[in-house]
């Protein structure tokens, strides 16, 4: 492993691996004065290997990214032009599944004491915190900002001061946002994941005709609760069975997403006018809904916020936020040994304040 010097100038170049989740994921970002340019941006999915089981399978994710890990890396080096420009290594360190975390981990680690590279273990939240800067031509959001972070595993709002200075605001007490369009499409028999299906089933649905109670979990608060309404739709197709396409099934799939929608929205907005900021940001997979995005642009224009959403590739899981949340914590003189393992569970204040 390279001396711990602390690396605080830019430009910076540094490959990053992700694989906390069900994506093998490489990329090479490189940031300089003008912001982030992303120079390769490799990603594996492994849903159709996870769908039969409607879920993430920890034992086959892990078998899937040591399966292609190899490829992958190779694949983000070339289109970036090798090893010459690298000035470090990044990988994902947690939260996330341990085995499928490993695989990202260990490679990288072995990569940059093979390299002679300094290396820095990033955490995946604060990766999707930070993933709208990824893209400068379509505007980067000002400090300080609130972040919804809404994926398959985690939905938190975070109040964010700088790259380095962060705060979690409130978190789902039960399902993330994404696992409950992920149940909710299970019991609709719809597939999986079900965020994809549900969206595109919603567009012609008419939300108002099977509404449900938006899950608004202690109103004032800024947690989130969406296990209720998972049981609300498991309460209604017990009671009038799973409608079809063209005889009720859209309209069900746009009360259920206007719910979890309504939730999301109006809890962002709470965070910003409680905490006083004008810049907003959504994260993480279900940030590529688009009830979602109509719905955050109308209520954040209406109160005057700033609202940045990165493009669909840049919101689910990939390695160039990974690298980017590198480049950060590698300017704030942050790097990790070839010791650092993978955490299961790791608090963005704890990763921005450098405890590992
Ligand atoms: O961020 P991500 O790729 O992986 C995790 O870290 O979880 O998010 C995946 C989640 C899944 O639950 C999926 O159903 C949801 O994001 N998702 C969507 C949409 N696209 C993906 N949810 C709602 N609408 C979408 N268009
Ligand atoms: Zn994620």
């Amino acid at each position: 492993m390279a001396p711990l010097v602390p690396m605080v100038k830019l430009p910076l170049t540094v490959l990053a691996i992700e694989s906390s989740c069900d994506e093998t994921a490489a990329a090479v970002v490189r940031v300089d004065a003008h912001g982030a340019r992303i120079l390769s941006d490799v990603i594996a999915s492994q849903i159709t290997e996870h769908a039969p089981y409607g879920g993430v399978v920890p034992e086959v994710a892990a078998r899937a990214h040591l399966r292609v890990i190899d490829p992958v890396v190779r694949q983000a080096l070339a289109e970036a032009n090798g090893w010459e420009s690298l000035d470090a290594i990044a990988a994902t360190a947690g939260p996330g599944l341990v085995g499928a975390l490993l695989i990202g981990l260990q490679t990288a680690k072995t990569l940059a004491w093979a390299r002679g590279l300094p290396f820095v273990g990033v955490n995946h939240l604060v990766g999707h915190i930070l993933a709208a800067f990824l893209h400068p031509d379509l505007g980067v959001p000002g400090f300080p900002y609130v972040a919804l972070l809404a994926s398959g595993g985690h939905t938190a709002l975070y109040r964010v001061d700088s790259p380095g200075t962060m705060r979690e605001l409130g978190a789902t007490r039960d399902d993330a946002a994404g696992e409950a369009f992920d149940k909710i499409a299970r019991i609709l028999g719809l597939g999986y994941p079900g965020g994809p299906i549900i969206d595109r089933l919603a567009a012609a649905g008419n939300a108002m005709a099977v509404p449900f109670t938006s899950p608004m979990h202690r109103k004032g608060s800024l947690e989130f609760s969406f296990s209720g309404l998972k049981t609300a739709v498991a309460q209604h197709v017990r009671m009038h069975g799973v409608p079809t396409k063209g005889a009720g099934l859209e309209d069900l799939a746009a009360g259920v997403q206007h719910a979890i929608v309504e939730s999301l929205v109006s809890k962002l907005v709470a965070a910003a006018v409680r905490e006083g900021v004008v810049h907003a940001v959504i994260s993480g997979g279900v940030a590529a809904n688009r009830g979602l995005r109509a719905a955050a642009a109308k209520a954040c224009a209406a109160r005057g916020i700033a609202l940045h959403i990165p493009p669909a590739q840049s919101c689910t899981d990939n390695a160039a936020m990974i690298a980017y949340a590198g480049v950060m914590a590698l300017m704030a003189g942050k790097t990790d040994g070839i010791t650092l393992d993978a955490r299961a569970s790791w608090s963005v204040e704890d990763a921005v304040q450098g405890r590992r």
